[in-house]
């Protein structure tokens, strides 16, 4: 008999871009009986819970957690805010479905894993590229050895300043945010998937922060090494401080991936498609009234069309809706794996601010020791 499926009552905690997202998503899956939403903003927590047909909707997210019908939660608050929700569904023992990055302080991290992993709870988080079909099939070529063993891989990610501005003004600790921690970490994940199952051991980089750093204490650019057990080189940079006019949405990624028998290159630029308008787009990430050209498909959720998220958000979050009522595998990143990221993106900034390389793994004391 085929499997009949858990129904699933469903809590989004954070009620902004990411949560509005993947509620609408949700509230299409047949196997969602029931939407709790918490959000902090009172406006903005009646506009989406009516968007999303919300059954319950509360600016507290324990009241929310609390509530018998919540039997799974997406943590999808900012990105320094995740901690006291994922903590308040570990209590309850409900799966999780948790934004990127874990956490933004590497010794929070470590803490929500070590009780996710007692607990014995399904959690994933929300690398949403690995949804996308060019990189399930990069990844296939690495895991099937198309390429012979994997030695060098080399990523370069853009993006204009709007994502970055965003962030250190919602922040009260600047040194938390990074470029690499907040937006390099896709890239990162997605080419440390591909070096599966490769062990890092060190890291070398260098910072640059002539915009960022005089307006926000922030971080410009970041470029730097991560070195392998068995020799091989991962060589990343991001930047987040291009102009506002650079006509990626958000994310505009090159990357190659060289082994001993093979290469794959992928330009993931997003300049194929190309929008060039007299009068401002009110869609994509903070519409910006100057932004008059667009690469279309940068925008990393996916794009609006035709009254329904199209791209790799909605895909996960079907997936991971799923995963949770019927038991499919999906492939999402696992919690150690977001874990992993944030040591190494940590790791890569602790290294810029030292001008010298830092062994891996990387203690959390260490962190914040340097702090
Ligand atoms: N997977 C992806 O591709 C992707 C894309 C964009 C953003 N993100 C991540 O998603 C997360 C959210 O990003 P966003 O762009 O939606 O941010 P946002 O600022 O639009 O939304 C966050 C919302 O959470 C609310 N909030 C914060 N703490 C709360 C709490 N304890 N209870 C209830 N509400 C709370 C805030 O009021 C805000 O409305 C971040 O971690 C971000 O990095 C992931």
């Amino acid at each position: 008999m085929k499997n009949q499926g858990k129904r699933l009552g469903l809590a989004i905690i954070g009620g902004g871009r990411v949560g509005l997202f993947r509620g609408e998503v949700a509230a299409r899956h047949p196997m969602v009986e029931w939407i709790g939403l918490a959000e902090k903003n009172p406006n903005r927590a009646g506009e989406v819970g009516a968007r999303i047909g919300a059954d319950f909707v509360t600016q507290n997210h324990v009241e929310l957690v609390e509530r018998s019908e919540v039997n799974c939660a997406i943590i999808a608050t900012d990105e320094h805010l995740h901690v006291d929700p994922i903590m308040a569904c570990i209590e309850r023992g409900i799966p999780m479905l948790i934004e990127k990055p874990l956490a933004t302080r590497l010794d929070e991290s470590a803490r929500v894993l070590e009780a996710i992993r007692k607990a014995k709870l399904d959690a994933v988080v929300g690398y949403t590229q690995r949804f996308r079909r060019r990189w399930l099939a990069v990844k296939e070529k690495c895991r099937s050895g198309a390429l012979g063993d994997v030695t060098l891989v080399t990523s370069r990610a853009f993006m204009n300043r709007l994502v970055a501005i965003d962030n250190y003004k919602r922040t009260d600790d600047p040194s938390t945010i990074s470029p690499m921690v907040i937006s390099g970490t896709h890239a990162l994940d997605i080419c440390m998937w591909c070096l599966e199952p490769k062990i890092p051991v060190e890291v070398y980089a260098r910072s640059i922060d002539k915009v960022l750093g005089p307006l926000y204490k922030g971080i410009d650019a970041t470029a730097g090494m991560i070195m392998f057990e068995d020799g091989t080189l991962y060589h990343l940079n991001i930047s987040w401080a291009l102009p506002i006019s650079w006509p990626a949405a958000v994310y505009s990624l090159e990357v190659g991936i060289v082994g001993t028998t093979g290469v794959l290159t992928i330009d993931d630029t997003h300049r194929d498609v190309v929008l060039a308008v007299s009068n401002p787009q009110s869609e994509g990430y903070n519409p910006d009234a100057s932004r008059l050209v667009d690469f279309m498909g940068s925008y990393p959720p996916g794009d609006m069309a035709l009254g329904a998220l199209r791209g790799p958000m909605a895909q996960e979050t079907e997936s991971w809706l799923n995963r949770v009522s019927l038991g499919l595998p999906t492939a999402a990143a696992t919690v150690e794996e977001a874990h992993r990221n944030l040591m190494l993106t940590k790791a890569l900034d602790l290294s810029a601010r030292r001008k010298a390389p830092v062994a891996l793994p990387l203690d959390p004391d260490e962190v914040k020791a340097a702090a």
